[in-house]
């Protein structure tokens, strides 16, 4: 789908909720499957993603039930079943990769599948450590199909060299169900909804540092509303500080400390952002925000808080074309890997529409102040973050912007432009 964008004169204006998160949402439908009884999940994400992980834990043997139109009701006896059919991930990472580790350690066989870009994503990363706890798995070099004949599993203590949460993720849920006490460090720490949420559910796991330790546990039903999300908050914040004389709020923004790098690092550029109210729901920190547009300065976006920010890096990009000076990203390799090569699609696309930006080999450095020309056709690759990121770009261009395949916003976030439209009236 095409979708052209024009420049916002008139500024955006007003309030939106940001809808619910889609990491959080991926656990939520995930471990309420491992737990015997009811979980009421509310506020679960609509994206096409938390939805892959839903269905997949119904066709492990766990019931599922919309109670109204964002409610979902999951019903499980707490053990899981052979699957009939490969298991389906579509697009998402989260998915294969968390699902991965539940697998592992069943008494049944399973087959994982994904879609052509997942088909093409890393999964060494979570083959290793899982063929480490005793786990038998074949791929295809490393990618999807993964075929996995589960069995025992024993614990290790791995030293992970990435900052995943979908790798810590995949180890910590394989050491639930493994003998003994897994232990999984990461360089930085990466976010950590998983252990939040595993704790609440009576797990026995705990974090000291950027080591989390868990052993066998049974989990109990989960009850949780779900905060927005911080990821597709993003848009609009860097939306609010751009184009000019905007004055917006966003409620229920998603604030989990492991993931608010983009607020810090706004707040370094001389962002003027307000958080109204903050308070916490499950473990999760959540609040509203305030943003105005403002004169933003170029900074250094590096090391332990690239984590932090890691999904937000693209529309980053777009905020730094409007800072002044150079804004350097680095230590973003990974970002290579994700529905697309994020690091070549957002400086190829970013290019076309006028924007001083030159790739390096894990990030890329922008030189701003520019004036977006826009008038050109721009590709997202098949990714809903660059779908979005270009978006935003496009209010601020000279010219109006189409977008190709505008409609991969369904992954993550349906009412996007629905969403950008309410502040525009
Ligand atoms: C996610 C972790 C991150 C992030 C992804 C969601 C998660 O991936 O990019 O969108 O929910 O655990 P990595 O673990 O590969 O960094």
């Amino acid at each position: 789908m095409k979708k052209i964008v024009s420049k916002n004169t008139n500024g955006l204006n007003g309030c939106i909720e940001i809808p619910a998160d889609k990491s959080i949402s991926h656990r939520a439908a995930i471990f309420s499957a491992l737990a015997k009884g009811t979980s009421i999940i509310k506020n679960f994400s609509n994206g096409a993603d938390p939805l892959s992980s839903l269905k997949i834990m119904g066709q492990l043997g766990a019931s599922y039930e919309f109670v109204s139109d964002n409610s979902v009701k999951i019903t499980s006896n707490g053990s899981l079943k052979r699957p009939s059919a490969p298991l389906d991930c579509g697009n998402s990472g989260t998915t294969m990769r968390l699902i991965s580790g539940i697998l592992a350690g069943q008494n049944f066989k399973s087959t994982l599948i994904g879609d052509e870009s997942l088909s093409k994503r890393p999964m060494k990363r979570i083959i290793e450590p899982l063929t480490l706890m005793g786990a038998k798995i074949s791929s295809n070099n490393f990618k999807a199909p993964i075929n996995i004949s589960g069995c025992k599993l024993g614990a290790i203590d791995y030293n992970s060299r990435l900052a995943s949460a979908q790798v810590k993720s995949c180890i910590l849920l394989a050491g639930l169900h493994a003998n003994g006490e897994t232990s999984f460090t990461e360089p930085y720490l990466s976010r950590n909804h998983t252990e939040i949420m595993l704790e609440a559910m009576g797990a026995n796991i705990r974090t000291d540092n950027t080591t989390t330790f868990i052993q066998k546990s049974e989990l109990k039903p989960l009850e949780i509303n779900i905060c927005g999300d911080i990821s597709s908050a993003a848009y609009f914040i860097v939306a609010g500080l751009i184009v000019p004389n905007s004055d917006i709020i966003l409620k229920n923004v998603g604030l989990n400390p492991t993931r608010t790098g983009i607020i810090d690092i706004i707040k370094q550029m001389g962002a003027e952002i307000e958080i109204l109210d903050e308070y916490t729901f499950a473990g999760e920190n959540a609040g509203d925000l305030r943003i105005r547009a403002s004169e933003l300065k170029a900074c250094t976006i590096e090391k332990d808080i690239i984590p932090r920010l890691i999904d937000e890096l693209p529309i980053i990009a777009v905020l730094a074309t409007q800072a002044n000076g150079n804004t350097i990203v680095k230590d973003a390799q990974d970002l290579r890997n994700k529905e697309s090569d994020r690091i070549k699609a957002i400086v190829t696309e970013l290019s076309k529409i006028g924007a001083n930006i030159t790739e390096t080999e894990d990030g890329f450095i922008i030189q701003g102040k520019t004036q977006l020309s826009g008038d050109a056709e721009v590709e997202c690759y098949n990714d809903h973050r660059l779908a979005m990121s270009l978006y935003v770009a496009g209010l601020i261009c000279q010219k109006p912007i189409t977008i190709n395949g505008f409609e991969w916003v369904n992954i993550s976030f349906p009412t996007f432009e629905a969403h950008m439209n309410q502040l525009s009236e």
